[in-house]
C-alpha cells in the first residue's frame, strides 16, 4: 500500500477510523510494526528510558534521536515515521527549532516531528510548520516537564488545568499541528478535546474516545517484566519468553547438548589427514 501521510490522518478522523501508533527505536522492530500495518511509528524520546537506561527523557540529545530515527526509517515502507524532538531542542529560538526539526526529515528520513507543550511553544511550532514540516503536538503528561509537574501523574483533572489543556489544544491547532497526543488525561476531557479540534488526537492513558491510540511498544509487549502504568495493556509477555530462551541456551551449552551435529559444518577426511601431516 501507499505511504501513510497527514492526509491519511485527516481522512481517518473524518471516517472515524482509529489511527494506530506505537513507539519504535530500531530497525528490526520498525520492520515488524510496518509489516503489521501500524499507521504511524513514533521514535519517542522515551528512547532515554526504554533503550538507553536513563531515568527520564531529559538526557536524550538530538544526535541520539537522529541515530535511532535513521535506523527506524531503514525498516519502514508504509508507516508514517514521527520523530520526537528532545528536551530544549525546540525552545531556544525559532531558528534552532526549525533547524532541529529539519534534521529529522533531511538527515534521518522521518515524515513528521512531535514536541511537547501548548501556547508557550506555538510560535516555534508555527515556524516549523511554515518550513513544510508536519508537527504533532503533545499535551497532558509531558515527561520533559517532569520536574515542573512534580512527578508522572494524570493532568487536567481540575477546572484550571482542564481549561488550560483545552486552550493549549486550540492554540496548537492555530499554530498548524496535524495531530495532538494526549497523555494521561481524564477520559471525558480527552473526549471533549477530540470533539473540539479538527486535527487527529492520539491518546495514551486518555481513554477510547481519541481519534487514535499510542503505546510504548516495550510496555505493551512486556519486554522488561516490570510494573507497568495503569493504562498499559500487556498484549504479550515477552520477558518470560526471552528469559526461558536464555536459560535453555545456558543450560545446553553447559551440559554440552548445544551445538549438536546438525549445527556444525563438515570437511573431507583427506584434507584433515593432510594438514595433520
Ligand atoms: O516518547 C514517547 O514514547 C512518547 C509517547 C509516550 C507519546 O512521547
Ligand atoms: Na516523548
Amino acid at each position: 500500500g501507499s505511504k501513510v501521510t497527514t492526509a491519511t490522518f485527516r481522512n481517518m478522523k473524518q471516517e472515524k477510523r482509529p489511527v494506530t501508533m506505537l513507539t519504535v527505536y530500531d530497525y528490526p522492530m520498525a520492520k515488524m510494526l510496518d509489516a503489521a500495518g501500524i499507521d504511524a511509528l513514533l521514535v519517542g524520546d522515551s528512547l532515554g528510558n526504554v533503550v538507553l537506561g536513563y531515568d527520564s527523557t531529559i538526557p536524550v540529545t538530538m544526535d541520539d534521536m537522529v541515530h535511532h530515527v535513521k535506523a527506524v526509517c531503514r525498516g519502514v515502507q508504509k508507516a508514517m515515521v514521527v520523530a520526537d524532538m528532545p528536551f530544549l531542542s525546540y525552545h531556544l529560538s525559532r531558528e534552532t527549532a526549525v533547524k532541529n526539526a529539519g534534521r529529522f526529515l533531511q538527515e534521518a528520513g522521518a515524515q513528521a516531528v512531535k514536541l511537547e507543550g501548548g501556547i508557550e511553544v506555538c510560535e516555534n511550532v508555527r515556524a516549523i510548520v511554515n518550513a513544510g514540516i508536519p508537527v504533532m503536538g503533545h499535551l497532558g503528561l509531558t515527561p520533559q516537564s517532569v520536574h515542573q509537574m512534580g512527578g508522572y501523574k494524570v493532568q487536567g483533572k481540575d477546572e484550571t488545568a482542564a481549561e488550560k489543556l483545552l486552550s493549549d489544544a486550540n492554540a496548537l491547532v492555530q499554530a498548524g499541528v496535524f495531530s495532538i497526543v494526549l497523555e494521561c488525561v481524564p477520559v471525558p476531557l480527552a473526549k471533549l478535546v477530540t470533539e473540539s479540534v479538527p486535527v487527529t488526537t492520539i491518546g495514551i492513558g486518555a481513554g477510547p474516545f481519541c481519534d487514535g491510540q499510542v503505546l510504548v511498544t516495550h510496555d505493551m509487549l512486556d519486554i522488561y517484566g516490570n510494573k507497568a502504568p495503569k493504562f498499559v495493556k500487556r498484549f504479550a509477555s515477552l520477558y518470560q519468553i526471552i528469559m526461558d530462551a536464555l536459560s535453555a541456551y545456558k543450560e545446553e551449552v553447559q551440559n554440552g547438548s548445544f551445538p549438536s551435529a546438525e549445527y556444525g559444518f563438515s570437511m573431507s577426511n583427506d584434507v584433515l589427514e593432510k594438514i595433520k601431516g
